[in-house]
């Protein structure tokens, strides 16, 4: 696996990085990430990704000492020798750190800060031009005052899961119902789907990561004149539906035309999908371009 890693500071190949077992990050998934990716080798929309990681840093009590000017200096190094004129997809981890066993965050004196930075592998366009089949998960999306979906942390057991169903089946993503049987979104992605023209995607209140290319797709929306908006939507609403699309930082937009063994409208990829995608990748291009190179 090719990656080149930072551990509180030191940088190295990736088979050479090491964290204490003692960590509390791999003892309890104690601890927060973020996945955030270059286009002209700049990270895209940094500023809304680091705002996410501190708020739910926040949620568990947990500190983020470097200021973000400094993670993004180290976010810089770590990626200075990865995937040369190519992308880069990095994820950052910050964790309670080492300390004794016990769920006491006094126990650990100081966070660990670890970034991975490893070459970005896009979409193939086979998938664009296709589409892809999810499947909806048995397993319910975290309740939202258990582990709340809202919080981007490193216990990730409920995605695992869901998508172990996906991978049963040969299905690309696995789709999560809330507590309410609402669609909330899939095991790493954000779920659309579009009714008569109008883009719709479940409200915050169904239980869901706050994806930073979800907020972004009502500004590119916005941009191409195309309702998006937020709206309760179940499974049966998926029989009513003209397309049905996910998106996340490395799959930017993605047509799916299955669910389980249900094709979604015409069971090939529709035309909004593909215009806000094209919307998208000329938005990130201008906005990366304009930032300064490293
Ligand atoms: N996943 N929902 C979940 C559960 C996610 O894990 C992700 C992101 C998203 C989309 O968020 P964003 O648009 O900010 O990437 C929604 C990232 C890519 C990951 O797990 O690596």
């Amino acid at each position: 696996m090719e990656a080149t890693v930072n551990v509180n500071g030191v940088v190295t190949d990736g088979d050479q990085a090491v964290v204490s077992v003692f960590d509390h990050g791999f003892l309890y998934g104690d601890g927060v990430y973020e996945t955030v990716r270059t286009y002209n080798r700049q990270p895209f929309l940094l500023d809304r990704h680091l705002a996410r990681l501190r708020a739910s840093a926040d949620r568990l009590a947990l500190d983020v000492p470097p200021t973000d000017a400094d993670l993004e200096t180290r976010m810089r190094d770590t990626m200075r020798r990865v995937n040369p004129g190519g992308e880069v997809t990095l994820r950052i981890l910050i964790t309670r750190g080492v300390g004794e066993l016990t769920y006491d965050p006094a126990a650990c004196a100081r966070p660990t800060v670890v970034i991975i930075a490893r070459p970005h592998s896009g979409i193939p366009d086979t998938m664009l031009r296709d589409g892809i089949s999810v499947v909806v998960a048995s397993v319910l999306r975290n309740h939202p005052r258990s582990v709340d979906p809202s919080i981007k942390s490193n216990n990730l057991l409920n995605n695992v899961l869901a998508m172990q169903e996906a991978i049963r089946q040969g299905a690309y993503e696995a789709i999560l119902l809330n507590h309410r049987g609402e669609l909330a979104e899939c095991s790493q992605s954000n779920l659309f789907a579009v009714r008569d023209g109008v883009v719709l995607t479940p409200p915050l209140d169904a239980g869901l990561l706050e994806g930073v290319t979800r907020n972004f797709l009502f500004e590119v929306g916005a941009d191409i004149g195309v309702a998006v908006n937020e709206a309760v939507l179940r499974e049966v609403d998926l029989e009513r539906v003209d397309e049905l699309f996910i998106t996340s930082t490395t799959r930017e937009v993605i047509p799916v035309v299955r669910v389980g063994d249900r094709p979604i409208g015409a069971g090939r990829p529709g035309p909004i999908a593909s215009r806000l995608l094209t919307r998208f990748r000329a938005l990130a291009d201008t906005l990366t371009r304009t930032s300064v190179t490293s």
